[in-house]
């Protein structure tokens, strides 16, 4: 099946110049980009982006992190891309996360953890619709 999915490149990845390797990485798994571009994140855009998680411990300390530089968001498409794309980025913990998976290429810390992907259909529906126009995306 066709899906769409949505992609954070996180601000250490762009910072470590390590965006245009992901990006490699996730065309050579066979999912195309149907937009893209380069944002910094106002603190009340990462809270809204991230409000599932406003009750973890976590939460103030990833909103931070979050805004802390740049980030580079994406639309991805693909055959069952949701699950390829949680695949090739691997664990949330990079330390456990698989040889050739993009955290285990490029991720610091579980929070710092270079990329984030959509985790089910109704997930990156919302989670595109955040960062994108319908306008934005490729048909
Ligand atoms: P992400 O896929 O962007 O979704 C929520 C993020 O919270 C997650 O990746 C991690 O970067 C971050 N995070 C920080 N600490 C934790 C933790 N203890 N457990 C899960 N996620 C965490």
């Amino acid at each position: 099946m066709i899906e769409s999915t949505f992609s954070i490149v996180k601000p250490d990845a762009v910072a470590a110049k390590q965006t245009g390797a992901i990006i490699q990485m996730i065309l050579d798994a066979g999912l195309s980009v149907k937009a893209m571009k380069m944002i910094r994140l106002t603190r009340a855009q990462a809270e809204g982006f991230y409000a599932v998680h406003s009750a973890r411990p976590f939460f103030n300390d990833l909103v931070t992190y979050m805004i802390s530089g740049p980030v580079v968001v994406s639309c991805l498409e693909g055959e069952n891309a949701i699950a390829k794309y949680r695949d090739l980025m691997g664990a949330t913990d990079p330390a456990k996360a698989a040889p050739g998976t993009i955290r285990k290429n490029f991720g610091k810390s579980i929070e710092a953890n270079a990329c984030h992907g959509s985790d089910a259909a109704e997930t990156a529906k919302v989670e595109i619709a955040y960062f994108f126009s319908s306008l934005e995306i490729v048909g």
